[in-house]
């Protein structure tokens, strides 16, 4: 029987998830695939420059994320989070740095894509058009999709070094959170791994878990940390007393 996370009534929940909420679901994480995406190294497909250089690689490699993705189903940790959702209603905030639709999927609605989201794209010269749900597949060298105004669209993803989307909304829940749950996150990448530094700084009564198979880089900082598979030890974590 794991650990239980206790949740009083009129407390306000953060979570924050990473690719571990998703292994379980066949997603690979990034350090598991030790710095490769499926045969790419980060600096080929996932930067500003990668997309100047190569858009047709880039939208390559997000077309064969997307196909790996469609064929994913949630896991009972992201079904877990779904239900404390609607248990805790608008006390619940869910911060995930996923791109993947799992959480979507699974139920979950007070949720925010810090990293962007795989099943989205935009203009790449944000000219004005909004970011927009798309599911299709660019795989052939010719097919780079254009905007209206005939700039190419791009994933709607955050590459490395571009700022994280919906910080103001990230803190302003973090600045009154009873209880910070992280999930499946190795600690390495910031801002989202100096969260629960920020949810300890506001006193002692924020209590602040982690749960994973592995202690993340920041484990110190943690009231607790919960180790196992999320899909096998979050249900039992989070289920009502
Ligand atoms: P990582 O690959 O860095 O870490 C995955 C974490 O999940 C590790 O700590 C594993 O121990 C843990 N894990 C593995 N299997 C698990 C399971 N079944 N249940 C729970 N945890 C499990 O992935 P992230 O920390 O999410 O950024 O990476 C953060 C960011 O770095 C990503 O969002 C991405 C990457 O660069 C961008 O794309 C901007
Ligand atoms: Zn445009």
């Amino acid at each position: 029987m794991s650990a239980k996370i206790d949740i009083g009534a009129e407390e306000r929940v953060f979570v924050l998830t990473g690719a571990g909420i998703s292994a379980e679901s066949g997603l690979p994480t990034f350090r598991d695939s030790n710095g490769l995406w499926s045969g790419h190294r980060v600096d080929e497909v996932a930067t500003p420059e990668a997309w100047k250089k190569n858009p047709e690689l880039v939208w390559r490699f997000y077309s064969m994320r997307r196909r790996e993705a469609m064929q994913a189903v949630p896991n009972p940790a992201h079904h877990a989070l779904a239900v404390l959702e609607s248990r805790l209603g608008q006390n619940f905030f869910l911060c995930t740095q996923n791109v993947d639709d799992l959480h979507e999927r699974a139920g979950s609605r007070n949720l925010l894509h810090m990293h962007g989201e795989l099943f989205s794209s935009r203009c790449e010269d944000d000219c004005g058009e909004p970011v927009f749900p798309d599911q299709n597949l660019y795989e052939s060298e010719s097919v780079i999709p254009r905007c209206k105004c005939g700039a190419r669209l791009r994933p709607h993803i955050v590459w490395f070094g571009e700022c994280p989307l919906g910080m103001d909304r990230i803190m302003h829940e973090i600045d009154r959170c009873h209880v910070m749950i992280v999930i499946g996150t190795s600690g390495n990448v910031h801002p989202a791994a100096s969260f629960v530094h920020w949810a300890r700084q506001r006193g002692p009564w924020v209590r602040t878990y982690y749960v994973g198979p592995e202690l993340p880089a920041n484990a110190a900082a943690f009231t607790e940390v919960i180790q196992g598979r999320a899909g096998e030890v979050l249900p039992d974590c989070l289920r009502e007393k």
